[in-house]
């Protein structure tokens, strides 16, 4: 084993008061909702609402206009090619829709619908636009990676002229019902339905039409209109044509060049009464109902990346970011669908009850209706049938990719608020942290470090020596991050923008200039990442040399990327703003975000010749695919018991939709958290899979160091928590970048039989470790109320003392403000890190603990993966990777990919864990049998040897357990012990 230079004992245990450091700057904090639209102020939500509220009146009677004609349709090697006619108007005249679908080795199928006209340009662009005509088809080239070789096994089960049934995907399970006539498709799995495409008749797909002079019509409610003097001639009488063309909001007028063309189309799950995702949103982690029910909201779920500053609770408002993927879960199946689009975005969700047979006999099921709505671009979603929610993961995770293996200093703590005022500043906390014994691992630098918020500058008078505070945090191991943000001030004198400009790199406005906006530092220009040569550029900016002050261990933090624009509409920019490629904003707002935030993780990657090292980049706008290049947090919460509840749903919501690394700020951003709350917040982010405490500029100062007695210990026993379960961590961070799963994992994820835990989001397992936590949220609270999935036997973390648990059941604990309630499942084994270091990289070669939490049935079993937690050697098989099974009367550890570990070529790292041993293993639930044995055989490298065993009866305070202590056997190698 390896010492590294520096360990706690070393640290003076000294507390010095820190003075409050008074800011110069203050921000206004009321939420403002009125600056974001409403259903009926967004012209195609408004629309699209009255379309299905039309549909549902008119019942039976209701016609849905879209049809395929069956002469037009063809299936050869898993692809279905049809032509979808929209009638248009009551003398059948009709516009055609090129449907395409397609069948996926992976299980997933594919529903995409253009328009015939937009794809052959053949429109009319008003105001002199310069946009596409085509409507946008590119937010796959951003979010799909994989997962779309189609299946050319698929087959044809019937055809004839009312449609065409297809068999695909596993053993042919999976079958796709497309009728012709009205057009509808109904997924099935083994023969029953799951969900259907148009199932109500309400898609919609508003197809292109040239405006035609009318006379006035009446004013309608609601929806700001400049011209309401138009209409067109194509569309059926009676129509409400007021929000077609230039729409205004909150003084920003829209000119839409391309007139209305929203797609929209409803979706049945039946017999699914909870449906999850559709991150971003504060609320439950099982969606609310948006058109009437118990507790219903009365907005659909809006995706529509903005910058929502204080935002609301218990809201289906828009946040920062959007992944349209919505998972439908009953009772031991879980199917989902992904709406491939970038523009914004409304979901209503209905539960409807229906009889599941004619005479209306028996309970009734519960159908979860959904209608998806959105601004521009092709209909294309994405159908998963399951069966499991693994499955469903998984196949999102291959469509989408996985997240990125990250650094292994990211899972430590990060210490930020905005802002660290100077480089002393910054060398003082780290000092301080040191000296009260608190791990962390990053500081962050939030907007202030800049040069008057010109990004790739230093505030010549507050940071005067960036590099020498960089290699005081790098002495331990430490890393700074600073912030860059998308904005480039507009300002003479300044490289940055004269090159931006120079290249004609920024976004533009509608008639093709730069676009010029307001942000932190004024007058700015966005880069459109978008373009390549535009994140060429970019990746130039963060060279050493280009960006002088950084070194090896600065990483970065994109903030604002929704993008924010403090005068735009909504606070972002102009829908008819162009981006690279002649799209319009409007085609791409939801990806704009993901196209920054990959701009700098590809510059990371590039900042030295040879350097090859993985990235670490903090988003705060994200879509589907953004998992790929780094992590996300929740923005900007406020410091009270409320935000720290709403943040455990919104963070499993990020896992359950592909985005696990996700954290929210540790005390809440906005306001001054007590003592307890702080405490509270320190004990729920240790389990965060991304763990920062922020604060606000006008927020007091609280490093955790600055709390009084016992709060400063409580808080500090909370991060050393955190650090001694690193290898855990570090090991679900590798199986969700291998299949897709969340870190933490909600009930009904983990327990997908266990019908108790489906509305369950306030507490949840870390990976596969069996860990069980459910964070105290309430003031004053000193129990909580753990709700128990299923018959195995749960120890308490703490004492290993076995709960009197039941399925179904909550069990109540004790939770003092001492204690985080913690509950290890039965049957698992984890591995630990037990000395106290001051951050992640002094653990590197330290010993492993493993704890051994015995199953009802005598067995258990987990895994540790670990590698250099740096480079991407792992790539070529420099990790360990290992399965403990303790079953019948042995304990084992071997390779989990089953390789051979002794013919692995040794890189640095490998051969220096060739020293790394088990130190000590625990096992919790130890047999009384075992009560006299003092030692086991340890069998490993060919070698025998016999290792001490000790047996605790349990008392008052401790639940029965054993050590075996100082095992040596090598962490990566094979070994066995024998406990007979
Ligand atoms: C908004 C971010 O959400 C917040 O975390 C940050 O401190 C401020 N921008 C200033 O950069």
């Amino acid at each position: 084993m390896r010492t590294p230079s520096r360990s706690f004992s070393s640290w003076p245990a000294l507390l010095c008061a820190f003075g409050v450091l008074f800011s110069l700057f203050s921000v206004g904090v009321a939420v403002k909702e009125n600056d974001f639209k409403k259903c009926h102020q967004s012209g195609f939500c408004k629309r699209n609402r009255d379309y299905a509220d039309k549909a549902i009146a008119q019942g039976s009677s209701w016609q849905a206009p879209y049809k395929i004609l069956p002469t037009e349709a063809s299936f050869k090697d898993g692809l279905f090619h049809a032509t979808i006619l929209k009638t248009i108007d009551d003398k059948g005249a009709t516009v055609e829709l090129p449907l395409t679908i397609s069948f996926h080795k992976s299980g997933t199928a594919r529903v995409t619908v253009d328009e015939r006209k937009r794809q052959d340009k053949s429109i009319e662009l008003r105001h002199n636009s310069q946009a596409r005509k085509e409507r946008y088809n590119e937010a796959e080239k951003w979010a799909i990676v994989g997962g779309t070789t189609v299946d050319v096994d698929a087959t044809i089960s019937y055809s004839g002229e009312a449609g065409i049934k297809i068999k695909y995907g596993p053993n042919s399970a999976f079958e796709a019902d497309i009728k012709y006539d009205p057009y509808s498709i109904e997924f099935k799995r083994d023969g029953s339905a799951q969900l259907k495409l148009n199932d109500r008749g309400l898609m919609n797909l508003e197809h292109w039409r040239p405006k035609v002079e009318k006379p006035p019509v009446e004013e309608k409610d609601g929806v700001e209109n400049t011209e309401k003097k138009e209409e067109s001639a194509s569309e059926p009488v009676g129509e409400d044509e007021s929000t077609w063309w230039e729409e205004s909001f909150g003084g920003n007028t829209d000119s839409k060049p391309r007139g209305p063309e929203s797609v929209a189309l409803d979706v049945t799950f039946f017999g699914y009464d909870h449906v999850y995702g559709i991150p971003e949103h504060a609320g439950p982690l099982s969606l609310k109902e948006t058109r009437g029910g118990d507790g219903a909201y009365t907005e659909p779920y809006r995706l529509y990346n903005s910058d929502v500053f204080e935002y609301i609770l218990d809201s289906p408002m828009t946040l920062y970011g959007a992944i349209p993927l919505m998972q439908a879960h009953r009772k031991d199946s879980t199917v989902a669908i992904f709406w491939l689009n970038a523009a914004e975005t409304w979901i209503d969700i209905k539960k409807a009850k229906e009889s599941k047979n004619p005479l209306s006999l028996g309970s009734p099921q519960t159908n979860t209706q959904t209608h998806w709505i959105s601004e521009a671009g092709v209909m294309d979603l994405f159908i998963f049938l399951g069966p499991t929610p693994a499955d469903v993961s998984k196949a999102f995770g291959e469509l989408t990719g996985t997240t990125a293996m990250p650094q292994e200093f990211s899972i430590g703590y990060h210490q930020c608020r905005w802002n660290y005022v100077s480089d002393d500043d910054v060398k003082e906390v780290d000092r301080k942290m040191d000296r009260h014994q608190i791990p962390y691992d990053v500081i962050w630098l939030d907007i202030e470090y800049t040069d008057e918020k010109k990004y790739f500058t230093w505030d010549k008078d507050m940071f005067k020596d960036p590099i020498s505070m960089g290699q005081q945090l790098d002495v331990h191991g430490r890393k700074l991050v600073v912030i860059i943000d998308p904005h480039i001030k507009n300002s003479g004198g300044y490289p940055v923008i004269d090159e931006l400009k120079a290249n004609g790199l920024a976004v533009k406005n509608k008639d093709g200039k730069d676009f010029d906006g307001w942000c932190w530092p004024g007058s700015s220009m966005w880069v459109d990442c978008f373009n390549p040569s535009a994140i060429k550029w970019w990746k130039s900016l963060f060279k050493y040399n280009k960006f002088k002050g950084t070194m090896e261990n600065t990483w970065l933090w994109n903030d604002m990327n929704e993008p924010s624009v403090f005068n735009g509409p909504e606070v972002t920019m102009p829908k008819d703003n162009l981006h690279y490629g002649s799209w319009e904003h409007r085609d791409v707002h939801n990806i704009n975000g993901l196209t920054f935030h990959n701009a700098t993780y590809e510059a990371l990657l590039s900042r030295k010749k040879g350097e090859l090292r993985r990235p670490f980049v903090l988003t705060r706008s994200f879509y589907a695919g953004s998992q790929r290049v780094g992590a996300m947090w929740t923005g900007d919460n406020q410091a009270n018991w409320e935000h720290l509840g709403a943040a455990i749903p919104m963070i499993l919501n990020q896992g359950v939709s592909g985005f696990p690394f996700a954290g929210a700020d540790v005390g809440g951003f906005f306001g001054n958290p007590e003592a307890e709350l702080q405490s509270r917040w320190y004990q729920a982010g240790a389990f965060y899979p991304f763990f920062r405490g922020h604060a606000h500029i006008d927020a007091r100062r609280r490093e955790p160091y600055m709390l009084a007695e016992p709060y400063r210990t409580i808080v500090t026993s909370a991060l050393r928590l955190r650090y001694s379960l690193i290898p855990s961590w570090y090991t679900a961070f590798h199986q969700a970048h291998r299949d897709g799963s969340p870190i933490i994992r909600p009930m009904y994820w983990s327990h997908p039989s266990s019908e108790g835990g489906f509305g369950i989001d306030n507490q949840f397992f870390v990976g596969s470790t069996g860990i069980l936590v459910k964070p105290v949220v309430e003031k004053g609270k000193t129990t909580e109320d753990v709700y128990i999935p299923d018959d195995e036997a749960y120890f308490d973390y703490f004492t290993y003392r076995q709960l009197p648990t039941a399925k179904g059941q909550t069990l109540t604990v004790d939770a003092p403000i001492e204690s985080i309630p913690i509950l290890m499942r039965g049957g698992h084994i984890f591995p630990r890190r037990d000395t106290p270091r001051r951050s992640v990289q002094l653990m590197k070669f330290d010993d492993y603990t493993l704890v051994v939490v015995v199953g009802k049935d005598g067995t258990a079993e987990g895994q540790l993966y670990a590698d250099d937690g740096d480079s991407f050697e792992y790539q070529k098989g420099e990790y360990i990777h290992r399965t403990f099974k303790l079953e019948g009367s042995q304990l084992t550890s071997t390779d989990a990919d089953n390789r051979d570990v002794k013919s692995i070529k040794k890189g640095e790292w490998l051969k220096n864990m060739q020293d790394v041993a088990v130190d000590k293993i625990i096992i919790v639930g130890a047999p009384s049998t075992w009560a006299d044995k003092k030692e086991v055989q340890l069998e490993t490298e060919g070698k025998q040897s016999t290792v001490k065993l000790e047996y605790f009866k349990g008392d008052a305070n401790r639940g029965p357990f054993a050590i075996i202590g100082r095992v040596g056997a090598k962490i990566g190698a094979d070994w066995t012990i024998e406990f007979a």
